[in-house]
């Protein structure tokens, strides 16, 4: 039998109908979801062409974060901004590559949602040929109005409606959540549909793997060099057992890996920066993991609080990441209270 396509799944589960659209229960969440996973079909398409579609290489500009600009930064930017606005869902966006707010041009219809999303996750890896991906958040927006303001967006990540990913591996693979467990779908390139290929996907309870950037350990505070010292004695430590070690340099395939195989992946905060939390960003990159980390009967913590929890000051803010598997995620944050 030919698996679910992500229309089916929508259709089932939001009551979307491609040729009738009223009616149903949130046909406007229904195609925002479409038009993301459209997004990232496009964007799919243009990393598997790499050198020969002209897309790696720098922009030749800079973020509001102050990272290098890479070509495909700002092209998965403008399909998801434009991807995103034809849906007729949202009245205003956030993305990691824009400073400000984007609003939706002025010819198309506003919707009840907002969406924040990292367009393309994994920057260092587009030029090397290594995973790379894009992640989105949707949240309802309080007042539908065409000028989108920063406040609109400064909603706890317990407001999420949907989020999810799309990783450009090996395969491309869209993870999604609407608040019912969560999904995948792999993209048949031959006929350009998203199938579902798991249902109900759990990160397994053991966990035997950690990701962390190792090369920041002498600017790691004491829980955190306390935690990783643990894990890396191994058998003969507090642990009682080895532990693996990867790090991709893409939060996304770090998630993915953790979905399928389990383990724990942590960015913590920094004192090179100490007026930064951390380095991934709570609103399109920590919320909406943390979302599927949750429906995926895991958690993730800032090192205290559950991050969903968190009220944003400002769309770009910074938060501190360790989530995966329960039980490793509570003993890391337990530390943070000794
Ligand atoms: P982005 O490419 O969207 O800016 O995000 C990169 C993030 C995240 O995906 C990854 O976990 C982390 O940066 C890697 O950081 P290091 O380069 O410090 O390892
Ligand atoms: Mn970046
Ligand atoms: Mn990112
Ligand atoms: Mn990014």
């Amino acid at each position: 039998m030919t698996p679910l396509s992500l229309q089916e799944y929508l259709s089932r589960e939001i009551g979307y109908d491609a040729e009738r659209m009223d009616g149903t229960p949130d046909p406007a969440l229904a195609r925002l979801i479409t038009g993301i996973s459209e997004a990232c079909k496009e964007i799919s398409a243009k990393v598997r062409e790499g050198a020969l579609a002209g897309v790696l290489g720098l922009a030749g500009s800079e973020n509001v974060q102050g990272e290098d600009q890479k070509k495909l930064d700002i092209i998965s930017n403008d399909i998801f901004v434009e991807a995103v606005s034809r849906t007729g869902s949202v009245c205003g966006m956030v993305s990691e590559e824009v400073p400000e707010p984007i609003a939706v041009r002025d010819d198309l219809p506003l919707g009840p949602y907002l969406a924040c999303f990292d367009p393309l996750d994994g920057s260092s890896n587009i030029d090397i040929n290594v995973s790379i991906g894009s992640i989105f958040a949707i949240l309802p927006a309080r007042e539908i109005k065409r000028t989108p303001e920063t406040a609109d967006f400064l909603q706890p990540g317990t407001a999420l409606v949907a989020a999810g990913y799309c990783m450009y591996g090996p395969q491309t693979i869209l993870v999604l959540t609407i608040g019912r467990g969560v999904v995948m779908f792999t993209l048949d390139d031959e006929t350009g549909i998203f199938r579902q290929t798991a249902a109900d996907v759990t990160v397994p309870r053991e966990a035997a793997e950690f990701a962390i950037n190792m090369s920041n350990q002498r600017f790691w505070e004491k829980p955190v060099q306390r935690y990783i010292s643990e894990l890396l004695a191994g058998k003969d430590g507090p642990r009682g057992k080895n532990f693996n070690m990867r790090w991709i340099a893409a939060m996304v395939a770090e998630v993915h890996r953790i979905l399928m195989r389990g383990g724990i992946f942590m960015y913590p905060r920094d004192s090179r920066n100490p007026e930064r939390a951390g380095k991934l960003r709570l609103l399109y990159e920590a919320n909406p993991m943390s979302m599927i980390m949750e429906q995926a009967g895991a958690a993730a913590t800032n090192g205290h609080v559950a991050i969903r929890t968190i009220k944003p000051t400002s769309i770009h803010e910074r938060v501190a990441v360790f989530l995966g598997a329960a039980e490793e995620v509570e003993r890391a944050t337990a530390y943070h209270e000794d």
